[in-house]
């Protein structure tokens, strides 16, 4: 009887310090104070690249292909691939290390940390949680967005969203993939598109001038089309085997032809969608930054868009389609290399498997 009551007081007091404990959690998530939205800016971007250069006549010597066809349908020269041992988390740290230390930020102050992969170093856990880790981000909540090529431009809305309200106030949003070895060799119609890469960058708060603004993003799905660009194995449905890997299942499918439709219609209609909203011209676009798939689709988005090409960052030369790495790599690139300038207007649109898009307005 007495130990019953015991019980019953004990369980009274838990009930009560998780009902506090949740509580608190909500205050500590920060409600925003009075319905003020806090403006959201890139404070330091960073990216690193495998230092291994693949270049086309690499693929002439396996597949019946030729650097003249590749650079032709795609614009795409040389991109570059890890070696055996490295991993997603070795680049996505490094791209962070860069980003933080052009931010003045130091990883104790992260809040959040997001990385758009779908290439992350084991299934379980998320790349997140590595790159936490290895960057001693005590203090950041850390996860992954698995959005295909978009990926970084689903970090960046998701992190801008916690970070409106007040939640959080610096993060660290990461596009990293290591696409190589998810690459059929066999295969000429997939394995000379991709390479590997990490960009990363500091959101912080804003007043909109010194560290400019993320104006307007939109992100979108259309499950319909999953079929156009999968790996079918290695997951719940096919799970690793020795029948997968021999039916080559652990490698990336892909409708070019299909995707490349798609993408043209997506990335525009992405892109239209946010300058619309924010009422911007295609003239005030200082620089215009597509996913780095193939040079023709940027020319066909720019022409469409009516961004003269002058205005388009390209590095589809050097890297290939280096999936949600590639605007953040492109930006970063920009940002060194003078292209780049405080104030600048930027927008930035990608689209991937799942089928995914989206787009970003920025005022840098
Ligand atoms: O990040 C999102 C991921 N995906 C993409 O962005 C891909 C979007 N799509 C594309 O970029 C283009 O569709 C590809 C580059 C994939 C293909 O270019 P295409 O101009 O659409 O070529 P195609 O698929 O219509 O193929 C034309 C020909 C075919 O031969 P036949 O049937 O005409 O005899 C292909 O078999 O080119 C052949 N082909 C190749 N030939 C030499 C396909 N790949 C190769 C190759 N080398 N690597």
């Amino acid at each position: 009887m007495g130990q019953r009551r015991i019980r019953t007081v004990f369980s009274i007091l838990l009930e009560k310090s998780v009902r506090i404990g949740y509580k608190f959690r909500i205050r500590a998530g920060g409600h925003p104070k009075g319905d003020q939205v806090k403006k959201i800016g890139i404070k330091g971007t960073g990216s690193c690249v495998p230092e291994r250069v693949v270049p086309n006549s690499y693929f002439e010597k396996i597949v019946d292909t030729s650097d003249e066809w590749i650079v032709t349908r795609t614009g795409i020269r040389a991109r570059r691939m890890i070696e055996p041992g490295q991993a997603l988390s070795d680049l996505a740290t490094s791209a962070s290390e860069r980003a933080l230390e052009m931010a003045e930020v130091s990883p104790e102050e992260l809040d959040l940390i997001v990385i758009g992969t779908s290439t992350a170093d084991m299934l379980s856990p998320s790349a997140g949680c590595i790159v936490q880790h290895r960057l001693g981000a005590k203090k950041a909540v850390a996860f992954d967005v698995n959005a295909g090529c978009p990926g970084f431009i689903y970090g960046l809305a998701v992190a801008q969203k916690f970070m409106q309200d007040g939640s959080c106030r610096k993060a660290l949003v990461v596009g990293g993939e290591i696409v190589s070895n998810r690459l059929d060799f066999k295969d000429r119609t997939t394995c000379v598109l991709f390479g590997d890469g990490a960009g990363a960058t500091i959101l912080v708060q804003s007043n909109g001038a010194e560290n400019g603004e993320i104006l307007a993003m939109d992100i979108e799905s259309d499950g319909d089309l999953w079929n156009l660009i999968n790996v079918p194995g290695g997951g719940s449905r096919i799970p690793p085997s020795h029948e997968m890997l021999e039916r080559g299942l652990q490698y990336v499918k892909m409708q070019g032809n299909e995707v490349f439709k798609q993408a043209v219609r997506t990335l525009v209609d992405s892109a239209q969608k946010i300058m619309t909203q924010q009422g911007i011209t295609s003239e005030e676009i200082d620089w215009f930054i597509p996913h780095q798939a193939n040079i023709r689709i940027m020319q066909v988005v720019a022409e469409r868009l009516g961004i003269p090409m002058e205005k388009v960052i390209i590095n589809v030369h050097k890297y290939g389609n280096t999936s949600a790495a590639s605007i953040p790599v492109a930006m970063d690139e920009a940002v060194r290399n003078g292209q780049i300038h405080r104030g600048d207007l930027i927008l930035a649109s990608s689209f991937g498997a799942g089928l995914t898009w989206g787009a970003a307005l920025i005022r840098y």
